[in-house]
């Protein structure tokens, strides 16, 4: 796979005007011209509200010379070597995840003729310049082994040593090469070097644990236990127990040769020592001292910047794109501008929910087959996928070539998932749009309706806290504000509780926890832990985030239900399929009137750009038991859903059962929409469905949604 010919990033998705954007561009071509847009609309489909973009004035228009830019994959250790005794022994913990034929390099030394160890299914093999020896006994996929790799009298000895279990296989041995090691500089953890690096080939996919370089000869039968030698046998002892929430490696040895991890690996991993006793890292690191590395992980693209976007005071806030153009190329990257530090320039804003944008960055659905090409071509959708670009990165929606789950997203990289006119889905009925095309079809009902708004995100809220929300009459969530952090939840909470008005207009949304790290810039992490919705399971014992030892998953399992929240919380699925509410009889008390004045009819939102109806795709409830405010009033429940939406799996206790005995019979599966008031004139109105804004521009934004919509923000920036 290459990268696309014309695609850029940004070192940052938002920024408030007065402060400035790094544009970075692979160009394949001679030169492009690059400009400023207002972007209004990300809709490529032609029955909708289509893509509108207008001309602005920037100061960085104009043509700039075209450049390759280069995406080195794959996670791996650096570490520096110093000169070596004359007898030494070198050992390493490996367990690997992916025996399929391609070349693993455990670890590899630079220098000279260098050394490299390799994983292979049918053994260990030792590389010494063109000498290569193999332990003849096979590898096995998952289970650990020590590898040592003793120089005395001028040869090298390999030593395969089976760690975990005995399950009756054959899997240790040796194997000795004649020749000795020339003297190392520097040493790779996880990859081999090309030429003399730093970029790597042959990246592992699997653990690594306690990388060892020890005094003289240690030939034991049994495993070397680090922490049981005496520290006069250490020559260097690279302990991966230590600074687990950065990327740093600490020597323990006599030499300090610290070093650095590139590209993510996966940190605070069960090593082979952990016993099952200790669930969480933080109470016994020494279990958890082990990497994964994959060859598909990548951190920071670390592109040159192209020119930097120097946005004036006075640009008015919201969602712009920086455009490039190559010959028939374009790119829109969409930035989110703020007004100035310290002000609002509107009374609604609109938190674009940005932490799932990017935990969703660059998924690959399974869905990209020929109707989607068909649609592609014939809409003119976007034309990058994420399917076709897997050098840009994965999504935490997909798994590792090696079957483990993806657990960072990182912003430093083109995301193809955050353009205009990018589709997720063939929708049948509507546009199939998710994300940020989708969240678009509530900015430009807010500029229909003409009702001035702000554009603030998740990053923002992390950044700025309750004060950027409380400069707001009211503020409205875009389709899925599915992933928070400990802060942005709590500043929500405070925010509500101090008079703020929430417009939820979504689906699924405060239902996930994900992690961030100063140590780590610009990077989410997340683990899909225990049951819950999930696209992939973490292992036992690894629930808990690496970046802060926060517990990772639902929510709801640490006592914050999106209900306590927002009245409503995740409750069913279904395909990308949408269809009606029904008022309740509760909707029609006189007090609620507002909320329906010129909405025609009973049934309402059976229509829509998302999926043919309001109601739809992932689905929320009230529910009392989860934290739903005995003050809220149940304004609609959607009805008619499909055959093939099912309950949330964090619902059921066994395949037949509910887990909340309150719950039974009821089948789950509908959206409420609900509305409440807060103790100091705060208020909160939650649609309950990921497919609530798609109804927004139906008939020329002409609709019931539209107008009851309008009449909640309405009273919303009252004040
Ligand atoms: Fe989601």
């Amino acid at each position: 796979m290459s990268i696309p010919p014309l695609i850029a990033y940004t070192d940052r998705w938002s920024v408030r005007a007065g402060g400035s954007i790094e544009v970075k561009v692979s160009c394949s071509s001679a030169n492009y011209r690059a400009d400023l847009v207002r972007i209004r609309s990300a809709d490529p489909n032609p029955a909708g509200p289509g893509q509108l973009f207008e001309d602005v004035p920037a100061a960085f228009e104009g043509s700039y010379p075209g450049r390759s830019q280069q995406i080195h994959n794959g996670s791996h250790g650096i570490v520096p070597l110093a000169a070596l005794p004359q007898d030494w022994t070198l050992s390493v913990r490996v367990q690997p995840w992916l025996l399929d034929g391609r070349p693993q390099a455990i670890l590899s030394w630079i220098g000279g003729k260098g050394l490299a160890l390799y994983a292979t299914a049918s053994g260990a093999e030792l590389r010494v310049g063109e000498a290569v020896c193999r332990v003849t006994t096979p590898m096995l996929e998952r289970r650990w082994y020590e590898l040592r790799v003793i120089c005395s009298g001028g040869s090298l000895r390999l030593v395969q040593i089976p760690l975990t279990m005995d399950w009756g296989v054959g899997d240790g041995g040796e194997a000795r090469l004649s020749v000795t090691a020339d003297p190392p500089t520097t040493m790779l953890l996880a990859a081999a070097p090309v030429g003399a690096g730093p970029v790597c080939r042959d990246h592992l996919n699997g653990r690594l644990e306690h990388p060892l370089l020890l005094q003289g000869v240690v030939d034991a039968a049994s495993p070397i236990e680090p922490a049981a030698l005496p520290p006069t046998a250490l020559f260097a002892w690279w302990d991966f127990s230590l600074n687990i929430p950065t990327q740093a490696i600490s020597d323990r040895g006599p030499h300090g040769l610290h070093g650095e991890l590139v590209n993510l690996p996966t940190r605070a991993m069960r090593g082979a020592s952990w016993r099952g006793d200790v669930l969480r890292w933080l109470d016994a690191p020494d279990q958890y001292a082990a990497v994964h590395f994959h060859q598909d992980d990548l951190y920071d693209c670390a592109w040159e910047t192209d020119f930097i976007f120097d946005v004036p005071a006075s640009l008015p806030s919201g969602v712009y794109g920086i455009r490039i153009i190559s010959g028939n190329e374009q790119d829109i990257v969409p930035v989110f501008i703020l007004p100035p530090a310290g002000t609002a320039t509107a009374k609604v804003a609109v938190l674009f929910p940005t932490y799932t944008y990017q935990v969703y960055a660059n998924f690959e659905r399974d869905n990209f087959d020929d109707s989607f090409r068909a649609r592609r071509a014939e809409w003119g959708v976007y034309p990058y996928h994420p399917a076709e670009h897997k050098e840009l990165g994965l999504s935490t929606y997909n798994w590792h070539a090696d079957g483990s789950g993806v657990a960072f997203s990182s912003l430093r990289r083109p995301v193809l998932t955050f353009r205009p006119g990018q589709m997720a889905y063939v929708d049948r009925k509507g546009s199939g749009l998710r994300h940020f095309p989708a969240d678009m079809h509530l900015a430009l009902w807010l500029d229909k309706m003409g009702i001035a708004w702000d554009a603030i995100t998740d990053h923002d809220l992390e950044r700025e806290g309750v004060a950027l929300l409380s400069r707001y009459r009211c503020v409205l969530t875009g389709s899925h504000p599915e992933y928070q952090t400990l802060a942005t939840l709590n500043f929500l909470r405070d925010w509500l509780a101090e008079g703020g008005r929430l417009a939820y207009l979504g689906g699924n949304g405060f239902y996930w926890r994900v992690a961030t790290s100063s140590a780590v810039p610009d990077t989410l992490e997340l683990r899909r832990s225990e049951g819950g919705t999930r696209a992939w399971a973490a292992d036992p014992g690894e629930y808990y985030h690496a970046f802060d030892g926060g517990y990772g998953g639902l929510w709801r399992r640490q006592d914050r239900a999106p209900q306590r929240l927002v009245g409503v919380g995740f409750t069913a699925q279904g395909r990308f399929e949408g269809s009606h509410y029904r008022r309740t009889e509760e909707s029609y008390a006189a007090d609620l009137a507002w909320i329906f004045a010129g909405v025609d009819g009973d049934c309402i939102g059976g229509f829509g750009f998302s999926g043919g109806g309001a109601a739809g795709f992932e689905l929320d409830r009230a529910d009392p038991v989860l934290g739903t405010p005995p003050n809220a009033r149940l304004l609609a429940r959607s009805e008619g859903h499909q055959a093939h939406f099912g309950v949330t799996l964090e619902d059921l206790l066994v395949p037949t059962a509910y887990a909340l005995p309150s719950n039974m019979p009821d089948p789950l599966i509908r959206s409420d929409m609900v509305y409440f008031e807060t103790a100091k004139g705060g208020a909160v109105f939650s649609a309950g469905s990921i497919t609530f804004c798609g109804s927004l521009p139906w008939n020329n934004f002409d609709n019931q949604i539209s107008v009851l919509l309008r009449n909640v923000v309405t009273r919303f920036m009252t004040d």
